[in-house]
């Protein structure tokens, strides 16, 4: 089967940049969120994108319009039944997939593929909802993904060799690097980044340096693009605790275990770049770091 038309529930952090990419790489695609203004704000943040592209030069203004018009929002579900491959990037919640799900297998046709953008929640889980478990695949993009090469590819106990093909066909069509990869909580890149973030805050209770400096030591000492205190305010520090919370639990170890201050900054709604204050303070025209007071 080829994929023509493919759904997007969620247009937030993920999902806009699901929508633009595979908007740009040919597909019709349409996006479902909760409400016009989520779905407004999501859309507008693509056409921005797109409007900086074309000041830039790198692509022509006819092309940018052509992107945006293989766009449809909604905010109702039935809008995805004629989909050939729908793709949830909604909250970390499991609850929330599986309602979602649920509703999906009643709306969409039977033979299109369905495939979670889950950062750790188990994919088979997903897959048991529904009537289709041999359809269903793991597809886990990287923020921000219009600009990070990866997608990892899930494989679940129930998922066919042909649900794996089509999402490393879609994912070569997108022009990414594709990662095949195993139903264990994280997947490989979390399984690895995530104890080494939480390692980021802890390092920080404990007083090896300041925000500042923990950031400036692992951008200047190991080369990385961004410091583990910035990367998680970008991840999203409600994210971040979520993703923790379930490997925890799958694994019980330390090192994925939320330290407190990631714990007492989500209880204060403090989510990161998100919501304008992590880490840093994200309200002026550079962010400025802020002592969680521990
Ligand atoms: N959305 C879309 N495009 C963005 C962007 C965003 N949020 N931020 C930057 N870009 C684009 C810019 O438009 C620019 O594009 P052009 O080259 O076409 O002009 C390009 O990226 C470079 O931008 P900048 O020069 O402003 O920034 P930079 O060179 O400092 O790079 C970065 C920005 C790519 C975000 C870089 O800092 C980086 O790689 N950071 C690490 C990100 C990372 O680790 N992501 C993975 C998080 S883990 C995850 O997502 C999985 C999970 O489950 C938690």
């Amino acid at each position: 089967m080829e994929i023509k038309k493919v759904g997007v529930v969620g247009c937030g952090l993920m999902g806009h940049g699901i929508v633009q990419v595979s908007a740009e790489a040919g597909y019709e695609v349409v996006v479902a969120e909760i409400d016009q203004g989520a779905l407004d704000k999501g859309i507008g943040k693509i056409s921005k994108q797109l409007g900086r592209a074309v000041e830039k030069g790198k692509i022509e203004q006819a092309d940018a319009d052509a992107v945006l018009d293989r766009i449809t929002g909604t905010t109702e579900l039935a809008d995805f039944a004629d989909c050939d491959l729908v793709i949830e990037a909604v909250t970390e919640n499991l609850d929330t997939k599986l309602g979602l799900w649920k509703q999906l297998d009643g709306i969409v046709k039977d033979e299109a593929y369905f495939a979670t953008n889950t950062s750790s929640l188990p994919v088979i889980n997903q897959a048991a909802a529904t009537t289709r478990p041999g359809q269903f695949l793991g597809l886990h993009f990287f923020n921000p993904v219009q600009r990070m090469p990866l997608l990892e590819v899930i494989q679940s106990v129930t998922t066919s060799p042909e649900a794996m093909g089509i999402g490393l066909a879609y994912g070569e069509k997108l022009k990414k690097t594709t990662v095949e990869t195993k139903d264990k909580a994280g997947f490989i890149v979390n399984r690895l980044l995530v104890p080494y973030l939480l390692d980021g805050i802890r390092g920080l209770e404990e007083g090896i340096g300041t925000i500042e400096e923990i950031d400036t030591a692992m951008k200047a000492g190991a080369g990385h693009p961004m410091g583990p205190l910035t990367l998680s305010d970008f991840v999203g520090l409600d994210t971040l605790h979520s993703i923790s919370n379930v490997m925890f639990d799958e694994f019980r170890e330390r090192r994925f275990a939320a330290p407190p201050t990631l714990r007492k900054m989500v209880a204060a709604g403090f989510f990161g770049v998100k919501s304008g204050r992590g880490f840093y303070d994200y309200s002026g025209e550079k962010p400025v770091p802020v002592n969680p007071g521990l």
